[in-house]
Protein backbone atom coordinates (compact mmCIF):
# COMPACT_ATOMS: atom_id res chain seq x y z
CA UNK A 1 0.00 0.00 0.00
CA UNK A 2 1.27 3.34 -0.84
CA UNK A 3 -0.46 7.20 -1.15
CA UNK A 4 1.25 9.95 -3.00
CA UNK A 5 -0.29 12.77 -4.14
CA UNK A 6 -2.52 13.09 -7.68
CA UNK A 7 0.03 15.56 -8.77
CA UNK A 8 2.89 12.94 -8.05
CA UNK A 9 1.03 10.03 -9.47
CA UNK A 10 0.27 11.62 -12.64
CA UNK A 11 3.77 12.48 -13.14
CA UNK A 12 5.22 9.05 -12.08
CA UNK A 13 2.61 8.20 -14.97
CA UNK A 14 4.46 10.17 -17.26
CA UNK A 15 1.86 12.67 -17.54
CA UNK A 16 3.98 15.55 -17.77
CA UNK A 17 5.71 17.42 -15.22
CA UNK A 18 4.57 18.03 -11.43
CA UNK A 19 4.03 21.66 -12.57
CA UNK A 20 1.91 20.45 -15.59
CA UNK A 21 0.18 17.54 -13.47
CA UNK A 22 -0.78 20.35 -10.78
CA UNK A 23 -2.41 22.60 -13.41
CA UNK A 24 -4.19 19.39 -15.13
CA UNK A 25 -5.63 18.59 -11.93
CA UNK A 26 -6.76 22.22 -10.91
CA UNK A 27 -8.35 22.63 -14.31
CA UNK A 28 -10.59 19.99 -13.61
CA UNK A 29 -9.39 17.27 -16.40
CA UNK A 30 -8.38 14.47 -13.43
CA UNK A 31 -11.44 12.34 -12.09
CA UNK A 32 -11.32 8.98 -10.16
CA UNK A 33 -14.37 6.98 -9.97
CA UNK A 34 -16.39 9.75 -11.85
CA UNK A 35 -15.54 12.81 -9.44
CA UNK A 36 -13.57 15.32 -10.80
CA UNK A 37 -10.24 15.39 -7.99
CA UNK A 38 -9.11 19.45 -8.21
CA UNK A 39 -7.17 19.40 -5.07
CA UNK A 40 -3.52 18.07 -6.49
CA UNK A 41 -2.40 17.74 -2.88
CA UNK A 42 -4.80 15.00 -2.25
CA UNK A 43 -3.47 11.61 -0.56
CA UNK A 44 -4.13 8.71 -2.62
CA UNK A 45 -4.14 5.07 -2.90
CA UNK A 46 -1.94 4.39 -5.82
CA UNK A 47 -2.87 0.78 -5.50
CA UNK A 48 -5.21 -0.30 -8.15
CA UNK A 49 -5.73 3.11 -8.74
CA UNK A 50 -7.62 3.85 -11.88
CA UNK A 51 -7.92 7.89 -12.97
CA UNK A 52 -9.43 9.71 -15.80
CA UNK A 53 -7.74 12.71 -17.57
CA UNK A 54 -9.52 14.13 -20.49
CA UNK A 55 -11.83 11.33 -20.90
CA UNK A 56 -9.29 8.78 -21.14
CA UNK A 57 -9.25 5.64 -18.33
CA UNK A 58 -5.86 4.90 -17.27
CA UNK A 59 -4.61 2.56 -14.11
CA UNK A 60 -1.85 3.39 -12.23
CA UNK A 61 1.27 1.34 -13.19
CA UNK A 62 4.41 1.28 -10.84
CA UNK A 63 6.20 0.16 -14.08
CA UNK A 64 5.28 -0.78 -17.33
CA UNK A 65 5.44 -4.29 -18.96
CA UNK A 66 4.55 -4.38 -22.72
CA UNK A 67 4.49 -6.55 -25.80
CA UNK A 68 4.19 -4.99 -29.05
CA UNK A 69 3.65 -6.59 -32.41
CA UNK A 70 6.81 -5.26 -34.10
CA UNK A 71 5.67 -3.71 -37.77
CA UNK A 72 9.09 -3.48 -40.01
CA UNK A 73 10.36 -0.16 -41.07
CA UNK A 74 10.39 1.06 -37.43
CA UNK A 75 13.83 1.07 -35.61
CA UNK A 76 14.70 -0.06 -32.22
CA UNK A 77 17.01 2.73 -31.70
CA UNK A 78 16.69 5.66 -29.02
CA UNK A 79 16.96 8.00 -31.46
CA UNK A 80 15.77 6.66 -34.70
CA UNK A 81 17.27 7.99 -37.94
CA UNK A 82 15.93 6.46 -41.08
CA UNK A 83 12.79 4.80 -40.12
CA UNK A 84 9.94 6.39 -37.39
CA UNK A 85 11.11 4.44 -33.66
CA UNK A 86 8.57 1.76 -31.95
CA UNK A 87 8.24 4.41 -29.00
CA UNK A 88 5.76 6.19 -32.00
CA UNK A 89 3.38 2.68 -31.86
CA UNK A 90 3.25 3.54 -27.77
CA UNK A 91 0.97 6.59 -25.86
CA UNK A 92 3.28 9.78 -25.83
CA UNK A 93 3.69 9.32 -22.10
CA UNK A 94 5.22 6.15 -22.07
CA UNK A 95 8.40 8.14 -23.57
CA UNK A 96 8.58 10.22 -20.91
CA UNK A 97 8.47 7.29 -18.52
CA UNK A 98 11.91 6.20 -20.14
CA UNK A 99 9.94 3.14 -21.52
CA UNK A 100 12.95 1.59 -23.65
CA UNK A 101 12.85 -1.78 -26.25
CA UNK A 102 13.99 -4.88 -24.43
CA UNK A 103 16.93 -6.06 -27.02
CA UNK A 104 16.24 -4.83 -30.49
CA UNK A 105 14.92 -6.30 -33.56
CA UNK A 106 16.43 -4.87 -36.64
CA UNK A 107 14.10 -2.51 -38.62
CA UNK A 108 13.04 -4.48 -40.91
CA UNK A 109 12.35 -7.54 -38.77
CA UNK A 110 8.69 -7.94 -37.41
CA UNK A 111 7.26 -9.72 -34.16
CA UNK A 112 7.40 -10.15 -30.40
CA UNK A 113 9.21 -6.99 -29.18
CA UNK A 114 9.08 -6.36 -25.42
CA UNK A 115 9.40 -3.19 -23.99
CA UNK A 116 9.92 -1.65 -20.48
CA UNK A 117 10.21 1.05 -17.82
CA UNK A 118 11.72 -0.95 -15.40
CA UNK A 119 15.41 -1.65 -15.87
CA UNK A 120 16.31 -4.29 -13.37
CA UNK A 121 13.70 -6.54 -15.75
CA UNK A 122 15.24 -4.98 -19.10
CA UNK A 123 19.02 -5.78 -17.95
CA UNK A 124 17.89 -9.37 -16.39
CA UNK A 125 15.95 -9.88 -19.71
CA UNK A 126 19.54 -8.70 -22.02
CA UNK A 127 21.73 -10.13 -19.64
CA UNK A 128 23.79 -13.13 -21.97
CA UNK A 129 24.11 -15.49 -18.66
CA UNK A 130 19.75 -15.79 -18.99
CA UNK A 131 19.15 -18.31 -21.55
CA UNK A 132 15.88 -17.48 -22.53
CA UNK A 133 15.04 -18.78 -25.82
CA UNK A 134 13.78 -16.59 -28.63
CA UNK A 135 12.23 -18.33 -32.01
CA UNK A 136 12.46 -16.78 -35.04
CA UNK A 137 10.89 -17.84 -38.81
CA UNK A 138 13.35 -16.78 -41.67
CA UNK A 139 12.26 -16.44 -44.82
CA UNK A 140 15.28 -17.52 -47.06
CA UNK A 141 16.09 -16.80 -50.43
CA UNK A 142 17.67 -20.25 -51.74
CA UNK A 143 15.18 -23.32 -51.11
CA UNK A 144 16.14 -24.89 -47.21
CA UNK A 145 18.32 -28.01 -47.19
CA UNK A 146 18.85 -30.91 -45.01
CA UNK A 147 22.49 -29.36 -45.13
CA UNK A 148 21.60 -25.63 -44.24
CA UNK A 149 19.54 -26.95 -41.17
CA UNK A 150 22.74 -29.42 -40.27
CA UNK A 151 25.08 -26.59 -40.59
CA UNK A 152 22.72 -24.13 -38.09
CA UNK A 153 22.78 -26.99 -35.66
CA UNK A 154 26.09 -27.54 -35.55
CA UNK A 155 27.26 -24.26 -35.49
CA UNK A 156 28.36 -21.49 -37.87
CA UNK A 157 31.84 -18.86 -37.33
CA UNK A 158 30.72 -15.40 -37.71
CA UNK A 159 32.88 -12.52 -38.13
CA UNK A 160 34.10 -10.99 -34.98
CA UNK A 161 33.00 -13.99 -32.78
CA UNK A 162 35.17 -16.14 -31.36
CA UNK A 163 33.46 -19.39 -31.00
CA UNK A 164 30.90 -20.45 -33.68
CA UNK A 165 26.88 -19.82 -32.91
CA UNK A 166 24.87 -23.03 -33.15
CA UNK A 167 20.60 -23.10 -33.40
CA UNK A 168 19.36 -25.05 -30.07
CA UNK A 169 16.29 -26.31 -32.77
CA UNK A 170 16.30 -25.52 -36.51
CA UNK A 171 13.27 -26.83 -38.41
CA UNK A 172 12.10 -26.35 -41.96
CA UNK A 173 8.50 -25.08 -42.32
CA UNK A 174 8.50 -24.87 -46.24
CA UNK A 175 10.71 -24.48 -48.81
CA UNK A 176 11.61 -21.02 -48.11
CA UNK A 177 11.12 -20.80 -44.45
CA UNK A 178 12.93 -22.29 -41.34
CA UNK A 179 12.06 -21.70 -37.52
CA UNK A 180 15.09 -21.42 -35.57
CA UNK A 181 15.39 -20.91 -31.85
CA UNK A 182 18.24 -19.02 -30.44
CA UNK A 183 19.81 -18.31 -27.15
CA UNK A 184 21.76 -15.69 -27.94
CA UNK A 185 21.46 -12.49 -29.21
CA UNK A 186 23.76 -11.38 -31.40
CA UNK A 187 24.31 -8.49 -33.30
CA UNK A 188 22.17 -9.41 -37.15
CA UNK A 189 22.47 -12.83 -35.59
CA UNK A 190 19.97 -14.76 -37.86
CA UNK A 191 20.81 -12.88 -41.09
CA UNK A 192 24.61 -13.43 -40.15
CA UNK A 193 24.10 -17.27 -39.25
CA UNK A 194 22.15 -17.86 -42.48
CA UNK A 195 24.38 -15.95 -44.13
CA UNK A 196 27.97 -17.71 -43.46
CA UNK A 197 25.27 -20.84 -44.06
CA UNK A 198 25.85 -20.12 -47.91
CA UNK A 199 21.93 -18.63 -47.90
CA UNK A 200 20.46 -15.12 -47.60
CA UNK A 201 17.41 -13.88 -44.86
CA UNK A 202 14.81 -12.05 -46.97
CA UNK A 203 12.08 -11.42 -44.00
CA UNK A 204 12.42 -12.09 -40.16
CA UNK A 205 10.07 -12.37 -37.33
CA UNK A 206 10.18 -13.36 -33.98
CA UNK A 207 7.16 -15.75 -32.80
CA UNK A 208 8.13 -15.99 -29.17
CA UNK A 209 10.46 -15.31 -26.33
CA UNK A 210 10.76 -17.84 -23.44
CA UNK A 211 7.53 -19.67 -23.22
CA UNK A 212 5.82 -16.03 -24.53
CA UNK A 213 4.10 -16.61 -27.85
CA UNK A 214 3.45 -13.70 -30.26
CA UNK A 215 0.23 -16.06 -31.48
CA UNK A 216 -1.42 -16.22 -27.83
CA UNK A 217 -1.16 -12.45 -27.64
CA UNK A 218 -3.12 -11.93 -30.28
CA UNK A 219 -1.59 -8.50 -31.47
CA UNK A 220 -1.95 -7.27 -35.02
CA UNK A 221 1.03 -5.69 -36.63
CA UNK A 222 1.85 -2.42 -34.61
CA UNK A 223 -0.48 -3.25 -31.76
CA UNK A 224 0.41 -3.56 -28.08
CA UNK A 225 -0.87 -4.48 -24.83
CA UNK A 226 0.42 -4.68 -21.17
CA UNK A 227 1.62 -8.37 -19.77
CA UNK A 228 -0.09 -9.58 -16.89
CA UNK A 229 1.77 -11.75 -14.19
CA UNK A 230 1.53 -15.25 -15.81
CA UNK A 231 2.69 -13.69 -19.05
CA UNK A 232 6.14 -12.25 -17.44
CA UNK A 233 6.40 -15.44 -15.82
CA UNK A 234 6.88 -17.48 -19.17
CA UNK A 235 9.87 -14.95 -19.95
CA UNK A 236 11.65 -16.79 -17.12
CA UNK A 237 14.72 -18.46 -17.95
CA UNK A 238 14.94 -22.12 -18.66
CA UNK A 239 18.00 -23.50 -17.13
CA UNK A 240 20.70 -25.46 -19.64
N1 LIG B 1 18.56 -11.70 -35.79
C1 LIG B 1 18.64 -10.81 -36.80
O1 LIG B 1 19.39 -11.01 -37.75
N2 LIG B 1 17.84 -9.71 -36.75
C2 LIG B 1 16.98 -9.47 -35.75
O2 LIG B 1 16.28 -8.45 -35.78
C3 LIG B 1 16.91 -10.40 -34.70
C4 LIG B 1 17.71 -11.51 -34.74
Amino acid sequence: MSKQTLERILQSQGFGTRKWCAELVAEGEVSINGEVITDTRLSIETDGLAFTIYDEEWRYREHLYIALHKPADYECSRKPSHHPGVLSLLPEQFALRDVQPVGRLDHDTTGLLLMSDDGSFIHAQSSPKRHVPKVYVATTHAPVTPHLIAQLLKGVKLHDEPAPLAAIVCNMLDSHRLEIVLEQGKYHQVKRMLAAAGNHCTALCRTQIGGLKLDDLDLAEGEWRYLNEIELALLAPTPV
